[in-house]
């Protein structure tokens, strides 16, 4: 079970005077029950990658299966799309939520039970659903459109930039909950925000210029971003981190979440 990367290439308008190679030749595994985090440079290919994987688009060589089928949006695939708010039109919450649902034959009662539990699992109220999806703030708006991408229940789901103009409130509440589903479904997580990345990935892959320049575990890519020009594959709190062993301190290179790489920090300092 995973999605399988072959040989794509992606070329935007070919043939022209602004032809524009976004990958080429991506080989990759994403198994199933992994959350990989994908990283790299402005223009470097992720949300063409994602677009691919979503099946919103067709690679222009190679091929994408994901556990052996084409790839199909709503139904083995998700994807939330950066400032998926954009998206809302309808007057209520709930008719934007429903939408994706009326074309599965499911009963109205079916329908509710499924936006309920998902609303759930976000932590909104049920009483947002007769909101207008534009008297919300844009972090309840998030998590509503995060809601609508789960409440399909796919497989997989890419997420890019999923945080990205939130408040710092909004983006720590997210990623919580983007931990705490990761444990039933698949993620693909997508961001500039190394800390995020590295908080949630069990794998990462780096792309730069539409290549792959890494692609491992998480503990991996601490020694490859560490072993970069300047340590910016890694996130700043990492990065002090590895200054303070160069300096002959003696750290755990390898702690991962915000709050114990502080922790770190803060005894290694005390200890000098
Ligand atoms: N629809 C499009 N038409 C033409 N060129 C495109 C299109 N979408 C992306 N590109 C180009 O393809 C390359 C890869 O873009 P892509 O959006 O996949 O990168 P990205 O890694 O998601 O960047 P960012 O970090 O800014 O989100 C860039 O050079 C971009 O300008
Ligand atoms: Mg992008």
């Amino acid at each position: 079970m995973s999605i399988e990367i072959r040989h794509v290439t992606h070329i935007y308008d070919a043939g022209t005077p602004h032809e524009t190679r976004a990958l080429d030749g991506i080989d990759l595994t994403i198994g199933k029950g992994t959350v990989f985090g994908l990283v790299g440079g402005i223009g470097s290919g992720k949300s063409t990658l994602a677009s691919l994987m979503a099946g919103l688009d067709s690679p222009s060589d190679g091929s994408i299966t994901i556990d052996g089928e084409v790839p199909s949006p709503g139904k083995n695939v998700g994807i939330l799309f950066q400032q998926p708010e954009d998206l809302f039109f309808e007057r209520t919450l709930f008719k934007d939520m429903v939408l994706g649902l009326t074309h599965l034959g499911l009963s109205e009662e079916e329908v509710e039970k499924r936006i309920f539990f998902t609303l759930d699992q976000v932590g909104l109220s049920k009483q947002i659903l007769s909101r207008s999806p534009f008297h919300l703030n844009r972090g309840t708006l998030r998590l509503a459109a995060f809601a609508s991408v789960l409440v399909m229940n796919p497989g997989y789901l890419i997420l890019d930039e999923p945080t990205a103009s939130l408040d710092p409130g909004s983006r720590k509440r997210l990623v919580e909950i983007i931990k705490r589903i990761s444990e039933d479904i698949t993620i693909i997580y997508i961001s500039h925000r190394l800390q995020e990345v590295i908080e949630v990935s069990d794998r990462l892959v780096v792309l730069d210029k539409g290549n792959i320049t890494f692609n491992g575990t998480r503990s991996d890519y601490l020694d490859w971003g560490a072993g970069q020009d300047g340590g910016e594959y890694l996130p700043i709190l990492n990065q002090i981190l590895y200054r303070l062993h160069q300096l002959g301190l003696d750290v755990d290179l390898k702690v991962t979440q915000r709050e114990d790489v502080v922790e770190q920090i803060r005894r290694t300092l005390e200890r000098t």
